[in-house]
């Protein structure tokens, strides 16, 4: 299995291109099955969970093409609705595929996704939602089917019990093509969601509200094909940021969308990190030599992201005193901290809040990554810690970093894949 080993310490100069959001790609990609004419996307990031969602789309009966790296996806002639397990075993978005199946095809089935690594990640709120919009589910044999009335999905009124970011995207691909209105209630705000419903839009949907917590969506009768730009990957940006606060020279983070940053960008001022906004979508950052202890609790959009949480306690290692965490968006995301705590980290977990002691010496270890987040977190103290740091599991990152040894190696770092 391949492993990155990173020698920490070297000083970060010079500029990180950000592509595009993997959270955003994914439900853009899986929005191309609702409609017969291709639809073109520029800026999909070359990372696996993106080839997975293609794989998927192959599966279902699509065909791509790319050139010059926009991908043209034609979902003209759809097979079985059916999205198999060995697809979504590996990959929970897969559920994306649920929404825009029942909405075009009349009927999907989904394998139902298993645990994973930060928690049970139910897909329970899709569904009560297709229900709503007047689907049959249906669950045999580990696969979950909707199928929808004869003369297809309605439009109803949905109010999320709990926000999700995918449940409403898929519930909004499924609404553009229902008869009437929808309105979801209690919706996820999240940038990948009004990119979504931008996309959509181009794509002849109707749709109001997205970017705030009720959306509303008025059924077309059809949908047809579009270009469409992805938005910069808001995480990728925060954790090349995180890497700037501890080791970074004048590192300039390009091609980000500052307001899509919003909390981690005050975070980091709180923490005393510099930050100079040098262009209107690039951003400066050098090591303070000095941290401030910042606390830090994840919430929905436009808090601060449970996606950048395990990369701010990597940069809280090296604070000057003690913070605390507290992730409130998945009940078993903190696979890292055993892992900080081998490069001599102190922290203290209860429940989901972590308290840690920064300021101590970090040192490289041999660490294995658990989850995406956690080997960005990895990464991030590894580049700062004194001595070699190896990361085990490392295909975990190549789910949703493009080339990070190529942007980092780039900006002066040493880091490379060993096995
Ligand atoms: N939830 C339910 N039932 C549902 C759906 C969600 O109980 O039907 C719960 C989840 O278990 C979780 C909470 O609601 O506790 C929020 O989950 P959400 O549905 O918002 O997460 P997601 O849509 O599955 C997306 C991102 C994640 C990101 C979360 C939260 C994609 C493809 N994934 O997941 O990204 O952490 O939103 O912002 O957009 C990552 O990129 O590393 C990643 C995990």
């Amino acid at each position: 299995m391949q492993k990155l080993r990173i020698e920490g310490g070297r000083r970060l100069a010079g500029r990180i291109p950000i592509s595009g959001a993997k959270n955003a790609a994914l439900p853009a990609l899986a929005a191309t099955l609702l409609t017969e004419e291709p639809v073109r996307l520029e800026r999909i990031p070359g990372v696996v969970d993106i080839r997975t969602m293609i794989r998927l789309l192959e599966a279902l009966g699509a065909s791509i093409e790319e050139s010059n790296g926009v991908k043209t996806i034609d979902a003209r002639a759809l097979g079985e609705p059916v999205a198999p397990y060995e697809v979504v075993k590996t990959m929970r978005a897969s559920s994306l595929a649920l929404g825009p199946l029942a909405a075009r095809c009349g009927r999907a089935r989904v394998s139902l996704p298993g645990g994973c690594a930060i928690g049970a990640r139910p897909i329970n709120l899709h569904l009560a939602g297709l229900e709503v919009l007047g689907a049959r589910i249906e669950q045999e044999a580990g696969y979950v089917e909707a199928i929808a009335p004869s003369g297809g999905l309605r439009g109803a009124h949905y109010v999320f019990p709990r926000i999700t970011v995918t449940g409403t995207e898929d519930l909004m691909m499924a609404a553009t093509l229902a008869r009437g209105v929808t309105v979801l209630d209690n919706a996820a705000r999240e940038p990948e969601v009004v990119d979504l419903a931008e996309l959509l839009t181009k794509m002849g949907a109707r749709i109001q509200g997205a970017g705030s917590s009720r959306i509303e969506i008025e059924g077309v009768d059809r949908l047809h094909g579009a270009e469409h730009r992805i938005i910069p990957d808001r995480i990728e940006a925060g954790t090349y940021l995180a890497a700037g606060a501890l080791v970074g020279d004048g590192l300039e983070i390009d091609g980000l969308e500052p307001s899509h940053l919003g909390a981690v960008l005050e975070k980091l001022e709180q923490a005393d990190v510099k930050l100079e906004r040098t262009g209107p979508t690039t951003l400066r950052v050098s090591s303070n030599g000095r941290l401030r202890p910042v606390d830090v609790t994840t919430e929905e959009f436009p808090g601060f992201p449970t996606d950048m949480q395990a990369q701010w306690m990597a940069l809280m290692a090296f604070a000057d005193g003690v913070s605390h965490l507290v992730e409130t968006i998945f009940e078993n995301r903190f696979m890292h901290v055993a892992e900080l705590r081998r490069m001599g980290v102190e922290i203290e977990l209860s429940g989901n809040r972590a308290t840690i002691r920064g300021g101590r010496k970090v040192g490289g270890a041999a660490v294995m990554a658990s989850d995406l987040r956690a080997s960005a977190c990895l990464v991030v103290a590894g580049l700062a810690a004194e001595g070699a740091t190896t990361i085990d599991r490392v295909y975990h990152l190549d789910r949703g970093y493009e080339s990070l040894e190529a942007k980092l190696t780039a900006v002066g770092a040493s880091v490379e894949r060993v096995r």
